[in-house]
């Protein structure tokens, strides 16, 4: 099926060290962040790596899910399951395009980051300024690649542990959709 593009963005909360996740969990809690993450992704189809789907536990609500595993006996109720990336992104577009979703994400973690970002159209990153200890990081943003199109300073409220930037990327020579 054909139809308007259905553009690829990656959601991530990333500290000033690259740190995205220790031990399996995120190591801070940015309650506004999830906030926003929701709002951004919702109603849009989410690709994410097996491990982040451990890590949240079940499908996210109002969501086509799609999990990445090389496991081929992996099922979970609520989510379909792809062998690979490229299966993933397929599935993901489709859905978007039976939804009338315009964008599709991807939403970690850090295997999964590091081979969609070479696809992603742009980058919704939570920079959280503190250096945490952990096992995982996010690829390196390159600036000759990204064009950084917006940034908004969050101080930390009530129920986060550290002050945020919200930071929108675009990948440079792409028109905007
Ligand atoms: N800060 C953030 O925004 C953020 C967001 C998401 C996650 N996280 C954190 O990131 C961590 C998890 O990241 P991670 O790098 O360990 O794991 P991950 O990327 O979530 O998942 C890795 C798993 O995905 C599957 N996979 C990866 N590439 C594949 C491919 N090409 N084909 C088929 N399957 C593939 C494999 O599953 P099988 O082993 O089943 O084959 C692999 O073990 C956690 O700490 C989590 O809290 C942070």
């Amino acid at each position: 099926m054909t139809g308007s593009p259905v553009s690829l963005a990656l959601i991530a909360a990333v500290a000033d060290n690259g740190v995205i996740g220790d031990g399996g969990c995120m190591p801070w809690r940015l309650s506004s962040d999830l906030r926003r993450f929701k709002a951004l992704t919702m109603g849009r189809p989410i690709v994410m790596g097996r491990r982040t789907f451990d890590s949240i536990g079940k499908p996210l609500a109002g969501r086509t899910n799609i999990v990445v595993t090389r496991n081929s006996g992996f099922r979970a109720e609520g989510v379909i399951v792809a062998a690979d990336l490229t299966e993933a992104l397929d599935a993901a577009r489709r859905a978007a395009r039976n939804e009338s979703a315009a964008e599709v994400f991807v939403v970690g973690g850090g295997e999964i980051y590091r081979q969609a970002m070479a696809s992603a159209d742009r980058l919704h990153i939570t920079h959280v300024h503190a250096r945490p200890a952990g096992d995982v990081t996010f690829p390196p943003i390159d600036a000759a690649v990204w064009e950084r199109v917006s940034a908004e300073d969050i101080p930390a409220g009530d129920k986060d542990s550290a002050p945020t930037t919200y930071a929108v990327y675009r990948r440079r020579g792409v028109p905007s959709r």
